[in-house]
């Protein structure tokens, strides 16, 4: 790859993305196909994550984001087709082989998914609490220091209900990273924050893969969020791939349905055919 093919907004900055080319993968993704029901939503995906990228996975609203996610964090189980993660396939190992395996995976959900009972020092815990047997003084430093990493130093007490979003995203990236990981899945971490405070997200990304050596997997709507912290951008489209790229691949491609989705021209008017018929023929309940 040619320096130039490497630029991104973000070098602009000043920021010197590190060069991930033979770098061996820690996910890979062969013929994947997911289906919900009948109906089939990833029609054979293959794709790798290398150590040490940030891999941010676009697509329009439906386009199988989440369905991949949520295969990839063993959640959902494909139809055919294979995940390995970190040399091992997700799907056809044992029950407590995968446990383990997840414990070599953070991730930051959407919501944040933090427990509203518990406040923000003991929800960044819980991890350490499941996986560990150490003892409370040892989790608690632990739990402190990621809350450093993140920015939220002195805020423990607090409960979910009195953060704000962005404080919300960074406990759940606190909690998402408490174990060390070495893969960071994170879901749309920057939808519905305002424009600062949406960087200061994407910041912590970038400082989590430089100075922790994370890989990342980022599924994000915000075309600017993954321009600025993308390696490369897989580009998803009604369950298969257009494209896997640098942000300047991307940018420059030809495709009618790459150049819809970044000049925001997909939304509503692409309907999935299925869908559509789907939309006509159903009952009003
Ligand atoms: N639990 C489910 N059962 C049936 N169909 C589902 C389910 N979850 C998602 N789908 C369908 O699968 C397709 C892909 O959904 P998915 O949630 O993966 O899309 P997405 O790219 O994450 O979209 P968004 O950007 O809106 O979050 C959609 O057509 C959706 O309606
Ligand atoms: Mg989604």
């Amino acid at each position: 790859m040619s320096e130039a093919a490497h630029k991104t907004d973000h070098d602009k900055t000043g920021y010197v993305r590190p060069d991930l080319t033979g770098a061996p993968a820690v996910v890979q993704i062969r013929k994947l196909v997911t289906h919900y029901g009948t109906r089939k939503i990833l029609h054979g995906i293959d794709l790798d994550v290398r150590e040490g990228e940030i891999m941010v996975i676009m697509g329009g609203s439906g386009s199988g984001k989440s369905t991949l996610l949520n295969t990839l964090l063993g959640l959902l189980r494909p139809t055919s087709g294979a995940v390995e993660i970190l040399g091992q396939e997700l799907h056809s190992i044992t029950d407590v082989e995968r446990t383990k395996l997840r414990q070599k995976m953070g991730v930051a959900f959407q919501g944040g998914a933090l427990f509203s009972s518990l406040n923000v020092l003991e929800n960044i815990m819980l991890p350490l609490r499941e996986h560990t047997k150490l003892d409370l003084n040892t989790m608690r430093i632990m739990a402190r220091l990621k809350m450093q990493v993140v920015n939220l130093s002195g805020f423990e007490n607090l409960m979910p209900a009195e953060l704000s979003g962005g404080m919300i995203k960074r406990a759940a990236f606190a909690r998402a990273i408490v174990m060390d990981p070495r893969i960071l899945f994170c879901d749309e971490p920057s939808a519905g924050l305002d424009p600062v405070v949406s960087s200061t997200i994407d910041d912590l990304i970038l400082t989590l893969r430089d100075a922790m050596g994370m890989s990342i997997v980022v599924v994000t709507h915000e075309l600017e969020s993954a321009f600025k912290i993308a390696d490369r951008i897989c580009v998803l489209d009604q369950g298969k791939i257009l494209l896997v790229g640098t942000v300047d691949e991307v940018r420059a491609s030809t495709n009618e349905r790459i150049q819809n989705l970044l000049n925001r021209r997909t939304e509503n008017k692409d309907l999935d055919p299925e869908e559509y018929l789907r939309s006509l023929t159903a009952a009003n309940d």
